[in-house]
């Protein structure tokens, strides 16, 4: 039986009930990246592992033993390459390495299939331990990724496991990586009408779904989507929030906040903020690039658009369709934004997002 494991709409609410932690992701950007520490190879001292059950209805099944890491130091992402976990479940390499988290892909050998591993760690670069603020941050980016799980266009959480200097959470693997390299590396999506839109499609379903729960992602762009063929899946949980309004301002990558996100002075609300990313990320989709560096006055390419909203035809290989989309999306006022069901219907009713090609 592989791991995969899907939940029904009402075991998804009641999992979703049982969250409470309200916290703020600002504080969570204090933090830096794991650093490599060429000191820090894993001996080969065996111990047991301590597994809990962090989430309801999970399923651990073995208990197990596992390699350890001295104590005090910082285990290098590289080397927990090559441990087991769960008996059976073989940490082959990584995939990517993030601000707070490293993906690994694992082999569970007794089925023969792939996962992604998110590692979690317990410890920070000093090897003292997280502080409770950091730990509720892990646990909320489990806790809604898990309550989103049950989407068919949301990576899928299958378990949690809790090691000694980690949480790993193990997913859904995605053998054609992110939709960053999908666009930069292998220009997929170039004049794709039909890719862009399908791909777009279950994107907004997906986040539909979040916002239905009412889960706000906060952090949506083309590293935090994954690609398996046609299908893509939305990843990371680590920015989510279910506060509808937010004062934790510089959320996110700056490429993709909404102009509400730079104003100190205000609340901002979630929703429309994912609206606005989702509309980058069409543009990243059709034109392989980023319409600005910030929706921000400071910035000389987004000030030109709130002169001319048509700006992003001539300056872009985008159709006047997709320019009428667009319009809707980096609509400046929040409450006056296109939400995701509007979206839905306008990008499955309009043919052409690439500008047609000019034949001589
Ligand atoms: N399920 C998966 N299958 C394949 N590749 C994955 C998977 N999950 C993550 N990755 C790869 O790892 C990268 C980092 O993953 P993710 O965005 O979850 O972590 P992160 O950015 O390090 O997280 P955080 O924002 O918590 O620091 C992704 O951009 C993607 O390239
Ligand atoms: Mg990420």
């Amino acid at each position: 039986m592989p791991l995969k494991l899907k939940i029904s709409v009402e075991e998804e609410l009641e999992a979703f009930k049982s969250i409470h932690i309200q916290t703020k992701s600002s504080e969570l950007l204090d933090e830096k990246p794991l650093e490599k520490n060429d000191n820090g190879t894993a001996p080969a001292t065996v111990i047991e592992e301590r597994i809990s059950i962090l989430i309801p209805n999970l399923l651990l099944t073995d208990l197990q033993i596992l390699p350890d890491e001295p104590l005090g130091l910082h285990p290098t992402p590289e080397s927990r390459v090559g441990k087991y976990l769960m008996r059976s479940l073989e940490i082959k390499g990584i995939l990517g390495t993030g601000a707070y988290g490293i993906v690994y892909s694992a082999m569970d050998h007794s089925h023969q299939t792939w996962y992604a591993l998110k590692a979690l760690s317990k410890k920070r670069i000093n090897g003292a331990p997280l502080d409770r603020r950091q730990r509720e941050f892990q646990s909320r980016e489990i806790q809604l990724h898990y309550a989103a799980s049950a989407h068919p266009n949301i990576v899928s959480l299958l378990r949690i496991i809790d090691d000694p200097e980690c949480t790993y959470i193990v997913l859904q693997y995605c053998p054609d990586g992110d939709l960053f390299s999908n666009i930069t590396e292998m220009g997929r999506f170039v004049v794709n009408d039909y890719l862009i839109r399908a791909t777009f499609l279950q994107l907004l379903s997906a986040v539909q779904h979040c916002h239905k729960l009412g889960i706000y992602h906060r952090d949506l762009k083309p590293e935090n989507i994954l690609v398996d063929g046609t299908q893509v899946f939305l990843a990371d949980f680590a920015l989510s929030t279910t506060d509808s309004e937010s004062d934790d301002h510089g959320c996110g990558s700056t490429f993709y906040m909404s102009p509400e996100c730079f104003k100190s002075s205000e609340m901002y609300r979630c929703a429309p903020n994912d609206v606005w990313s989702l509309g980058v990320i069409l543009v990243n989709l059709t034109c392989g690039r980023n319409p600005w560096k910030q929706a921000s006055p400071l910035d000389a390419n987004y000030l030109a658009y709130l002169e001319d909203r048509s700006i992003l035809k001539s300056t872009l290989p985008l159709s006047n369709e997709l320019n009428d989309i667009l319009v809707t999306i980096f609509e400046p006022d929040a409450e006056e934004r296109i939400t995701t069901e509007e979206l839905i219907t306008a990008v499955t009713t309009y043919p052409t997002f690439s500008k047609p090609l000019v034949t001589l």
